[in-house]
């Protein structure tokens, strides 16, 4: 599974680039805003940290709109992907988007029929939203779960990315259900390096060799 970033903070994205496990970043209107800079200058900038897929987010919500957007934002770099929501028109955009070449990525996905409607569309992938059918009270993983047999069944090649997780466990049962992606906080990437007889395994290593080597008397044979 590859692991992408959602986040729009530079700073973030420069640590987990730097671990070199970081494979693409998500972004959207909210996260764009929260950095306080406009869409195209962030996601220029991301471009230049991330070296993979980086999905930038149209905020038209008529047809017309999001294809005009969707062709503009597309320029800005090679490696963008064209997020367009799940609505009607978000769907017309992304065939023709599609059509064109661009990648788009449908989100706001909440159900296996929208999915279908994706794949159907020609989307690079689709983000169906874990986190937020959680805080439904339903089964959001059971989403990722569906979707990925339907798209297995069909061959399609529209790639799922697990989206709106929240937490290392949300990331590791969508490895287990076999998305393609998953897309994380910077947050709940950092969290996946901790266990604590990491910690104390590392530590018991590290006093026994200096107990050996640099405690051992000096001329000793
Ligand atoms: C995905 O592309 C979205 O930006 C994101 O995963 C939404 O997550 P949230 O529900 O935690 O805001």
């Amino acid at each position: 599974m590859k692991f992408f970033l959602d986040t729009a903070n530079l700073e973030e994205l420069r640590k987990g680039a730097a671990w070199g496990v970081v494979d693409g970043v998500t972004t959207n209107p909210s996260l764009i805003a929260k950095e306080g800079v406009p869409m195209r200058e962030q996601v220029a900038a991301i471009c230049s940290i991330v070296n993979g897929p980086i999905s930038a987010e149209v905020v038209a919500t008529d047809f017309e709109g999001m294809v005009k957007e969707g062709r503009e934002v597309a320029k800005i770099h090679p490696n963008i992907v064209v997020k367009c929501p799940l609505t009607r028109a978000g769907i017309q955009a992304c065939s023709t988007l599609s059509k064109d070449g661009i990648p788009v990525n449908a989100t706001l996905c909440f159900s296996p029929g929208q999915a279908l409607l994706a794949a159907k569309a020609g989307a690079w992938c689709v983000s169906p939203f874990v986190g937020r059918l959680d805080d439904l009270g339903l089964e959001g993983m059971a989403l990722i779960r569906d979707i990925c047999r339907i798209y297995a069944n069909y061959g399609f090649k529209t790639q799922v990315l697990a989206a709106s997780l929240r937490s290392p466990l949300h990331v590791v049962q969508a490895a287990e259900a076999g998305a393609h992606i998953g897309t994380m906080p910077f947050k709940v990437l950092d969290q996946l390096f901790n266990h604590p007889l990491t910690d104390k395994g590392l530590d018991q290593f590290l006093k026994d060799y200096a107990r050996a080597f640099q405690e051992a008397p000096t001329g000793r044979e």
